[in-house]
């Protein structure tokens, strides 16, 4: 789809269907009294008989047969006091589809800074959530019933906005949202596509269309670096562990450098200790952590972002064979924890350990990690949000403020000392599991051992990184698939580091 910046004329914007948010109780006017004229008075009409009620969720379409556009989709925003600017995304995710499914080719929607929002940010919000609303995963399906796609989106500045604001926010949201589709076809991938290798050979592909700093170890590196933990969760598999390292270092000496390691476990059958068919199907989104590591390095890079980033990506299928690490093995990670195996399915940590060991080797002074960790952290929070463990109040809470910004939700869980006791082992110095009861923080102290202290904070996206038919999540937020990858994280991380560069 081509992103286009219309001329501040909206009601003279010709294209298949104009996309209208309005609130309740709206006033007709500004571009609202134009769009009314050209429907020759029949928005004013459905206005005043309760037809459009400014509901959100509500959606009517007005024909406008005399007007350079044909119809105008309009939806409710809801209480105006009530309005986030993530409505925008919602509506604007919900306008494309529809109009996509009436055939348009070309569609425009104004920026909405009558309601308040800066004109270059809803500018962003609005193309976000048309591009990530749009995306279908169908690579796999035949070319026969390839559906219509939109041609082209036109944000159409309304007066009053900074006309440069306004390209400035289209040229971000397109470069998040790519960013965000990029993540979910890594994701959507099945595991017999998207092995460790393979993640690597995009991700090279990646870092040469943007200029990122590659590295990436195989597994005789990965033993050279003493990364046992990983190797332990490798060494079941046929398929080869790599950790794919990203790095964009732009941000001079002073500002710090920025380590973000994401679980890549390419497919997580649980190992020995293996899961039952329902658990497993879905498992070849273990490596959503990583996807969204790799997918924010690639946009930091294309945004010029003036930090030093450093991307750390562990990647393994975890697997039962002959050769499968064990309940009772007991590993030494590359910090040099030693680790008792009690149960080879709480692989993410493991592999997670020596990444963020990695990272910290490599220079990194702050830490954020991605992974689909725990069911635990589901069962805590449903679909509605992802978990946020820090040791440090206010790095979690400048990550929290970047998730709210994009409209993803992060909530906070503890890390109490007392979770420490049930992760220590007789044996060695931790168990790899603290048992059912906390396991969403149980996992994340655990990962805390291996962070040397540096400010971190560790993402459990496990509730938010694969909808599977979840109504809720689909209706509330249009611009995320009812199925597949969400690419969550990514534009949280883009926008952490944006905060710390201070842009
Ligand atoms: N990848 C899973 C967690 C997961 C489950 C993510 C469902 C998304 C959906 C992780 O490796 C795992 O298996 N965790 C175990 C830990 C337990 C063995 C301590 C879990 O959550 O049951
Ligand atoms: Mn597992
Ligand atoms: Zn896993």
């Amino acid at each position: 789809m081509e992103i286009l910046v219309g001329k501040d004329n909206l009601e003279a914007t010709a294209c298949d269907g104009l996309v209208v948010a309005v609130p309740e109780k709206a006033k007709l006017d500004g571009p609202l009294a134009a769009l009314d004229k050209q429907s020759g008075g029949l928005l004013r009409t459905l206005m005043q008989a309760g037809e459009i009620k400014g509901r959100y969720k509500e959606f009517t379409i007005v024909h406008t047969p005399g007007a350079p556009f044909p119809r105008i989709v309009v939806l409710g925003l809801g209480d105006r006091e009530k309005f986030e600017e993530d409505r925008l995304r919602s509506v604007a995710a919900r306008g494309a589809r529809i109009l996509r499914r009436l055939g348009a080719h070309r569609i425009a929607m104004p920026t909405h800074s009558w309601l308040g929002v800066e004109a270059g940010r809803a500018a962003a919000a609005i193309v976000e959530g048309a591009v990530m609303g749009l995306y279908k995963f169908r690579k796999y399906k035949g070319s026969k019933e390839a559906p219509h796609e939109i041609a082209s989106l036109s944000v159409v500045p309304v007066q009053g906005d900074d006309g440069a604001a306004v390209r400035r926010g289209v040229e971000h949201g397109r470069l998040l949202a790519d960013a965000v589709l990029f993540a979910r076809n890594l994701i959507n991938e099945p595991a017999n596509q998207m092995t460790p290798r393979r993640f690597a050979a995009l991700a090279e592909q990646m870092a040469k269309e943007t200029g990122l700093e590659l590295d990436v170890l195989d597994e005789k590196a990965i033993k050279s670096h003493g990364m046992g933990a990983l190797m332990a969760v490798a060494q079941g598999s046929e398929e080869p562990a790599r950790v794919v390292v990203l790095k964009h270092l732009k941000g001079g000496k002073k500002s710090p450098v920025i380590g973000l390691v994401g679980k890549g476990i390419t497919f997580d059958s649980g190992g020995l200790s293996l899961k039952d068919a329902e658990g497993m199907y879905r498992m070849y989104s273990d490596m959503s952590g990583a996807a969204a590591v790799a997918a924010a390095m690639g946009a930091i890079a294309r945004l010029k972002i003036k930090a030093n980033v450093v991307g750390v990506c562990p990647l393994t299928e975890n697997m039962p064979s002959g050769t499968a690490y064990r309940p009772g093995d007991i590993v030494r990670s590359m910090e040099g924890k030693t680790i008792e195996i009690l149960n080879t399915d709480a692989e993410g940590r493991l592999a997670l350990a020596d990444g963020l060991a990695y990272a910290r080797k490599i220079g990194a002074q702050r830490l954020i990690d991605v992974a689909t960790l725990t069911g635990a952290c589901s069962v805590a929070l449903g679909h509605q949000a992802s978990g946020l463990f820090t040791n440090d109040e206010a790095f979690g809470k400048l990550v929290q403020e970047a998730g709210t910004a994009c409209g993803e939700r992060y909530w906070p869980l503890p890390l109490y000392d007392e979770y420490m006791d049930l992760i220590r082992s007789d044996v060695a110095d931790l168990e790899n599991t603290g048992g059912r009861w906390g396991g969403a923080s149980t996992a994340a102290i655990f990962l805390r051992e291996f962070t040397g202290g540096v400010p971190w904070a560790h993402l459990d996206i496990a509730p938010t990184a694969f909808m599977d038919g979840d109504k809720t999540m689909y209706a509330s937020k249009p611009y995320l698939p009812k199925e597949g990858g969400t690419g969550v994280a990514v534009r949280t991380l883009v926008g952490v580091v944006e905060r710390i560069a201070g842009a």
